[in-house]
């Protein structure tokens, strides 16, 4: 019996150009997958596709018993995070001696097959790895995170499909290039310049509030996240978007400490879950034994 867990994450800018080899930035936060997976003869079909493809790419038989600190469909890399431990259970149980690097190369394999082909490596590789990470197509630079970088993320509880979000970006940008390509670049754009303001709330926020804009343009937006972006920054956030593929899912809000709970309350006055979190350095790791 193997157990490891992996955490979730939050798309801080860039999300969807990324699927386009454009920058994004992206942070493991607390919040994690536990993943047990034992070696048998009976193999019970799991009811997770992530799970069924990492069994079938492993080529092993066994089953799996899976808790989760992490909403699913909530745009907090829940699939990503259970691809990542899983995979990593399966490495230990079985003994194949995969790397971390191989580990988070086969995760981005498993989310490309069930996101129809579409998935940047940013939600494996953060799982994996942890920390601050600036992907840009198969480029992966750590980034230094400012001190006590801590955010309240916004769960709209309405759940949404990353592969049908990632779809209807890649319809308006095969429909209307002429519209979409621009919104990709200046999204990319505010990625590059938020790079280089990790330490000015002030200046991040003001970049989140621009990326959240684009967003919404490209079609990904939704009405509870509106809602909830509206509340945190008339909440005192310096800043409010979406995180991950959108039209559901979740937001997150950069705020003072002293600002903080009300950003939170305001996120729960809406009907929905606030969660305040900050970054995980860790990424994959084994877990005892139950
Ligand atoms: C999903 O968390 C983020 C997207 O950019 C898809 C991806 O990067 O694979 C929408």
């Amino acid at each position: 019996m193997a157990t490891w867990s992996a955490p979730g994450k939050v798309f801080l800018f860039g999300e969807h150009a990324v699927v386009y080899g454009k920058p994004g930035i992206a942070m493991a936060i607390k919040p994690r997958v536990i993943v047990t997976v034992r070696e048998s003869r009976y193999h019970q079909k799991p009811n997770s596709p992530y799970i069924a493809e990492c069994f079938r790419l492993m080529d092993v038989k066994g089953s799996v018993y899976v808790r989760s600190q992490l909403p699913s469909s909530s745009g907090l890399g829940s699939s990503a995070a259970v691809t990542v431990a899983t995979l990593c259970a399966i490495n230990d149980e079985f003994e194949l001696k995969k790397t971390k690097t191989e580990i988070a190369d086969l995760a981005h394999q498993v989310e490309m097959s069930a996101q129809n082909g579409r998935a940047s490596a940013t939600d494996t590789y953060v799982s994996t790895f942890g920390g601050m990470v600036l992907v840009r197509g198969s480029e992966k630079r750590r980034l230094l995170p400012p001190q006590n970088f801590s955010l309240v993320i916004g769960n709209t509880l309405v759940s949404h499909s990353t592969s049908e979000m990632v779809g209807k970006v890649a319809e308006l940008r095969k429909n209307s290039p002429d519209i979409a390509e621009p919104i990709l670049d200046s999204i990319a754009a505010i990625t590059m310049h938020a790079m280089h303001n990790l330490d000015n709330q002030k200046e991040f926020g003001n970049l989140m509030n621009m990326n959240h804009a684009l967003l919404d343009a490209l079609g990904v937006g939704h009405p509870m996240l509106s809602k909830l972006v509206l509340a945190a920054r008339s909440a005192g956030a310096y800043g409010a978007k979406t995180t991950g593929a959108g039209g559901g899912g979740s937001m997150y809000a950069i705020c003072s400490k002293s600002s903080r709970n009300r950003v939170a309350g305001a996120i729960e006055g809406c009907d929905a879950r606030a969660i305040t979190t900050t970054i995980d350095t860790d990424g994959a790791r084994k877990e005892k034994d139950e």
